[in-house]
């Protein structure tokens, strides 16, 4: 995802005027695992309101070499954190390892903890208390083979909360992540030949949500609060300016967008969802199975995570069809940055019928359609019997997937 995300952060930064000659955002440079940046406090303020692809905005504070714990701690140590946040504000360590030859992390994360309270107190005379669970500051600290990089995180939750979501279904997708595929498949609201947008298993309707802010111009940060609140950077008045600078840009979406499921249930939850995003009149919601839905318009593209795991079954036509297992390829439930579960991406038999069937479906009513389908299985397009025009490799949390597109060429309805 690293080079949607520079360029989606190259056109936030075009977006911010200069202040005082100085670029909000600039040396945009895609890495692995992250993009990195220069930017002011306006900048960070910007990627966090405006990003739809980044997990969380942190602030490089350090780059030291370590071997033990003891490094770790005259690292945090080194640091005047005072000069970031006040005593007052709880925090908390987040720790990552790659390749780190100590042997406890938590110890590692408790010495890096000392060093950092130990300087605030040598520096203040007071001392901020952790909080594991709410903390106002988060720390972030990678260790690699022999090099600690500490950071300040300023987003607080991850980005994909967007603060409206309270109907989940069973296996919503993150919202970074059907942002990504919106940005993947080439869907441009904005572009000379804007399309329709139809995803016919919408679940909680994430992707349709997603796409009505993106045409609408909604910002995804517009209702949610971030941790750089809680850090001196923090300028209100401009923060404020830059929200408004942001809500008067929201504008009716020039194309339609649906959604429907098979599950009533599901339907229910997307259409709560949108109403609390405030997308309701933008999003066109209704039930229905996927084997039988016609096209809501004449042309454009569908964008779908398809069924398949443990939890999310085939539902409509194909369960009666289907005998003895009763499911498709194991999907999870989304864990707060949610990364750890198993995946079977097994093929069955089952899960041929129903895309052999999807397709013939879409090739008998979808002519001039593009679909683009979200899976981890690399059976899908010899069961769609269609060559994928493009294969894109994405993580559904920790499950490798490809995004794959398909032309769908109209052929005579049985
Ligand atoms: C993996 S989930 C999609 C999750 C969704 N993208 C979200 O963010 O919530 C798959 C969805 O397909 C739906 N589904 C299963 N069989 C279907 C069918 N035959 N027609 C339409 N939807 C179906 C399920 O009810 C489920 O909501």
């Amino acid at each position: 995802m690293e080079p949607y995300l520079a360029a989606e952060m190259q056109r936030i930064a075009d977006a911010a005027p200069a202040v005082a000659y100085a670029l909000p955002i600039s040396r945009i440079t895609a890495g692995r695992g992250g993009v990195t940046a220069q930017a002011n406090g306006l900048g960070v303020m910007r990627l966090n309101l405006h990003s739809r692809l980044a997990q969380r905005v942190l602030i490089e504070l350090t780059r030291a070499p370590y071997r033990t714990e003891d490094d770790l701690y005259a690292a945090a140590y080194a640091l005047r954190l005072s000069d970031w946040f006040s005593p007052a504000e709880s925090f908390r360590i987040d720790l990552t390892a790659r390749f780190s030859p100590l042997k406890s992390l938590n110890f590692a994360a408790l010495r890096i903890k000392d060093g950092v309270v130990d300087r605030f107190r040598a520096d203040t005379g007071q001392r901020p208390n952790v909080d594991r669970d709410r903390p106002l500051v988060r720390l972030h600290a990678h260790l690699e083979a022999d090099q600690v990089v500490l950071s300040l995180d300023t987003s607080g939750e991850p980005l994909f909360k967007r603060g409206w979501r309270e109907d989940t279904g069973d296996a919503p997708l993150k919202e970074t992540l059907a942002a990504a595929m919106l940005a993947a498949c080439g869907w441009d609201p904005f572009g000379p030949n804007p399309m329709p947008l139809y995803d016919p298993c919408c679940g909680s309707g994430t992707i349709a949500i997603e796409a009505a802010a993106i045409a609408s111009r909604t910002p995804p940060g517009a209702q949610r609060r971030f941790g750089f609140e809680h850090l001196r950077l923090h300028d209100p008045a401009a923060w404020d300016a830059i929200k408004k600078e942001a809500a008067s840009a929201v504008c009716t979406p020039v194309v339609a967008i649906y959604g429907s499921d098979v599950s009533h249930r599901m339907v229910d939850f997307a259409q709560r969802n949108a109403q609390r995003a405030g997308m309701a009149d933008w999003v066109q919601l209704r039930g229905g199975d996927a084997l039988q839905r016609m096209p809501p318009a004449e042309h454009g593209l569908m964008l779908l995570n398809p069924p398949y795991g443990e939890r999310i079954g085939v539902g409509g036509q194909m369960r009666g069809a289907r005998s003895g297992r009763e499911r498709f390829v194991h999907d999870r439930p989304p864990a707060d940055d949610g990364d750890e579960s198993s995946a079977d991406t097994g093929d069955s038999a089952e899960t041929a019928a129903f895309f052999t069937a999807l397709a013939a479906h879409w090739k008998a009513h979808f002519g001039g359609w593009q679909a683009w389908l979200l899976s981890p299985d690399a059976q899908l397009p010899s069961h769609l019997r269609l060559k994928p025009l493009k294969r894109v490799p994405m993580f559904n949390g920790p499950i490798e997937c490809r995004l794959m597109g398909f032309d769908l060429v109209a052929r005579n309805a049985p």
